[in-house]
């Protein structure tokens, strides 16, 4: 089972699970502010469910890549989009501010 730190805490899943949606059911803040509503529900289009990861993930997926390569991400962005992440092992996951989870200061 890898186990995920994120915000002073740490929480178990199976190997393969969504990581947007290991950390929603385990009350951690993905979203920032308004992002906690206006979200596109894990389509991979609105790049709110940014984070920086350390630790064994899926591969960026070209939906991931095209979103990551728009503004406020960029192309040279090392964050990647909860949402389109599976979980390989165990991860240290960072959200930083901003609505988009763009900033450089940890929440
Ligand atoms: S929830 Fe919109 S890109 Fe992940």
């Amino acid at each position: 089972m890898p186990k995920i730190s994120v915000q002073g805490k740490t929480v178990e899943c199976a190997i393969g699970d969504n990581l947007r949606q290991v950390l929603l059911q385990n009350n951690i803040d993905l979203y920032n502010g308004s992002a906690t509503v206006i979200n596109c529900h894990g389509l991979g289009t609105c790049g709110t469910c940014a984070v920086e990861i350390q630790g064994n993930v899926s591969p960026i997926g070209w939906r991931e890549k095209a979103r990551l390569s728009l503004p406020p991400h960029g192309a040279g962005t090392t964050r990647r989009l909860a949402c389109q992440v599976q979980v390989m092992g165990d991860l240290q996951v960072t959200k930083f501010d901003g609505f988009w989870g763009q900033g450089n200061q940890p929440v």
